[in-house]
């Protein structure tokens, strides 16, 4: 296949709303910023910092991402955003306690002209949680079009070209899709009766769609899922993508999961558990949120080790998964994974995993790349579920027909795989047998 897909340019200045201005985000625009004055590496950034093959492997093609599509730099990107807290950036910052304070102060004159907007917030979506910056709660048409209108200011007072979305904010009570998300109109209707199943984050996604601003759901809010935000991103052409960026530990579980499955080993039990101090440990400390988090982390392993198709080594998975708010250790997370797997003969081994992460620190980079991509999905006409993107998601978007893929290595293949199709490349199997039959042609001669 090799057909050039036209992106046009990332010209212009690209404007970055982030509805939840707290550790995830603070990090990403503290780290933006110090790269672009040469103070820290934005390692873990594909889009900054990975290569990608083009070609055959004898032709040594391996160009820096940012060098081969046109994506926005990051001297062009403009931030902005909505917080139930009205602490500028600089203050959420040091609140967060991520980066040490030598590093935020010089940053310091740049995230303190970052000020929240008055979010839109309900407190029964997000228990734990008691701040003032808040819209009053008018109606939900009209804190839509207040939204709307800090969507377009933001847009003009930054001389934007473009705008992404990615929702920073808490991870919302687990609810399921009821039948006022089942279509556009029936959610609008909601919206006109002030449905209280409509969900805070879910009104930020219906504003930026409305405005053709790609959304991307960085928390595991059933937000996305639901049929009407998928009919408005289809009517105004916009890319959306979620949900649950995936660090720490389910990042490993990516990583070691499909390793295992490669091997043909069995898994009779996966317990992991994390014990963190951040806000967002106490936001997942009130069960209802938690029970969102345990869904999205909970589909990952099943996808990979598939019990159904193997019953003989993964048909009876012990799979648990625990949180645990532990104020002193703050934004570093500990994670344990114990992995009861078999080998021949039915032999049992164990797994220990101990994982001493920073989960802003890794999930950072992923918010720029996925507002990079994003970005790049507009300006390719590409609209709807972006599946390609499913390498930075715990639970990713599909169409209700596909099972999505978990698999790490799998996932970025399809996102090189992309890059390389939009670009007018050839896409790369891995099969390689063309190498060896030009030998064959060659001792023939
Ligand atoms: N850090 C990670 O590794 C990671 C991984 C996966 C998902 N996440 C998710 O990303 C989100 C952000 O994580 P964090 O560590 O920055 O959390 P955080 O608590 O530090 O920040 C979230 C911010 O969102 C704000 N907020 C809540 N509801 C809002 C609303 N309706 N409008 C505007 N702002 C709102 C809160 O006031 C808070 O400041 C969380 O939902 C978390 O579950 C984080």
């Amino acid at each position: 296949m090799n057909i050039n897909h036209t992106v046009s340019a990332a010209t212009g200045k690209l404007g970055i709303l982030l509805p939840g201005m707290g550790a995830v985000a603070t990090t990403l625009v503290a780290g933006v910023i110090a790269a672009r004055k040469g103070i820290a590496h934005p390692t873990g950034s594909l889009t900054q910092t990975a290569n990608i093959r083009l070609g055959k492997r004898t032709e040594n093609r391996n160009p820096k991402i940012k060098d081969f599509v046109p994506l926005a730099p990051l001297e062009n990107i403009v931030f902005g955003g909505w917080d139930v807290f009205g602490d500028n950036m600089y203050e959420a910052a040091v609140k967060a306690g991520v980066l040490e304070r030598h590093m935020v102060e010089q940053v310091r004159d740049e995230l303190q002209t970052i000020v929240p907007m008055k979010a839109v917030f309900d407190k029964r979506y997000v228990k734990n949680l008691d701040g003032q910056n808040v819209k009053p709660q008018t109606s939900k048409l009209a804190l839509i079009d207040e939204l709307l209108a800090d969507i377009e200011n933001f847009k003009i007072a930054n001389d934007c070209e473009r705008l992404v979305m990615v929702w920073c904010g808490s991870t919302e009570i687990y609810h399921e899709a009821k039948e006022v998300h089942s279509s556009l109109a029936k959610f609008e209707e909601g919206l006109a009766n002030n449905d209280a199943d409509i969900a805070p984050s879910m009104m930020y996604a219906y504003a930026a769609l409305k405005s053709g601003v790609p959304f991307a759901m960085g928390a595991p809010n059933l937000c996305l899922d639901i049929p009407a935000l998928e009919e408005l991103a289809a009517l105004t052409h916009t890319p959306i993508a979620g949900k649950d960026f995936k660090t720490g530990q389910t990042l490993m579980k990516t990583i070691v999961a499909p390793g295992l499955r490669a091997r043909a080993l069995g898994v009779r039990g996966w317990f992991s558990t994390n014990i963190l101090g951040n806000r967002d440990g106490l936001v997942l400390d009130a069960p209802e949120n938690f029970k969102t988090k345990e869904v999205s982390k909970g589909s990952v392993l099943e996808g990979i080790l598939d019990g159904e198709q193997n019953p003989e080594l993964w048909g009876d998975i012990h799979h648990k998964v625990r949180i645990e708010y532990y104020p002193p250790l703050g934004d570093n997370k500990e994670g344990w994974d114990n992995i009861d797997i078999f080998g021949w003969m039915g032999y049992q081994m164990q797994i220990k995993i101990n994982f001493l992460c920073r989960d802003s620190i890794l999930a950072a980079p992923i918010v720029l790349d996925l507002a990079l991509f994003l970005d790049l999905a507009k300006r390719a006409n590409l609209s709807g579920i972006q599946e390609w993107l499913s390498f930075y998601w715990k639970a990713p978007q599909t169409l209700p027909e596909l099972e999505p893929i978990h698999d790490l290595f799998k996932q970025l293949e399809k996102l090189e795989n992309t890059l390389r199709y939009l670009m007018g490349e050839e896409l790369i199997t891995n099969l390689g047998m063309d190498y060896y039959e030009n030998v064959e042609e060659d001792v023939e001669l």
